[in-house]
């Protein structure tokens, strides 16, 4: 992640408006329970906000900088042992198939070039009957001039990809919708039960 994109992500007025304003947003009215983890915690906001808000669910975060893994770490500390912090790679995830309830991938999925087998690793944990639900940048004009002045590894998904992509996956009930003006997409999808 860009340098400056790192530093607005741990600001406090990025936090307070993910926790406050995007986490209901993005969570679509979907209540957590049992095994959760998020792919791309980067500080933690999120995270620490879905502790709150959900005081039954153990919480897996994940992000693939070990520096963002420092900050949500020491954010997530108090949460005790209903977190863990690791360091992991959407694209190739240690935990065995069907390991989580749901699986959470805020605005981290456009980071990952190779995001097809990204998506895939989150469906491959979910437990039959599992959710996972996102929402990530769409590839306009305002978010493809932002990367390149940033001059930041990405690739931003059309929405017609990503719904191709969880369609070839063992899932239903999936679907990617615009918002915010085709700025922003949320996906959710649900495992195939047993
Ligand atoms: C824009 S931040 C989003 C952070 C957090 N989800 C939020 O909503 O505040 C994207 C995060 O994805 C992480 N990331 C990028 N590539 C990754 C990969 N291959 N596997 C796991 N995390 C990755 C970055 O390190 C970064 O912390």
């Amino acid at each position: 992640m860009a340098r400056l994109e790192r530093l607005f992500c741990q600001s406090p007025p990025w936090r307070a408006f993910t926790s406050r304003v995007v986490l209901p947003w993005a969570l679509q009215g979907v209540a957590l329970s049992g095994d959760v983890l998020e792919i791309g915690c980067g500080s933690g906001a999120m995270a620490a906000r879905v502790l709150e808000q959900f005081p039954d669910i153990r919480l897996t975060a994940t992000d693939f900088d070990p520096k963002m893994i420092e900050v949500a770490s020491e954010r997530l500390t108090r949460f005790g042992d209903r977190v863990r912090v690791e360091q992991a790679d959407a694209t190739a995830l240690r935990y065995p198939d069907g390991s989580f309830d749901t699986v959470l991938s805020f605005i981290m999925l456009h980071h990952v070039m190779d995001w097809q087998p990204a998506v895939a690793e989150m469906v491959r944990v979910l437990r039959p009957g599992g959710r996972l639900v996102g929402y990530d940048v769409t590839a306009s004009a305002p978010a493809r001039f932002l990367h390149v002045v940033q001059r930041e590894t990405h690739r931003l998904v059309e929405r017609t990809e990503l719904e191709g992509a969880l369609g070839g996956l063992d899932v239903e009930e999936f679907g990617v919708r615009r918002a915010l003006g085709g700025l922003a997409m949320r996906f959710r999808a649900r495992r195939h039960a047993a």
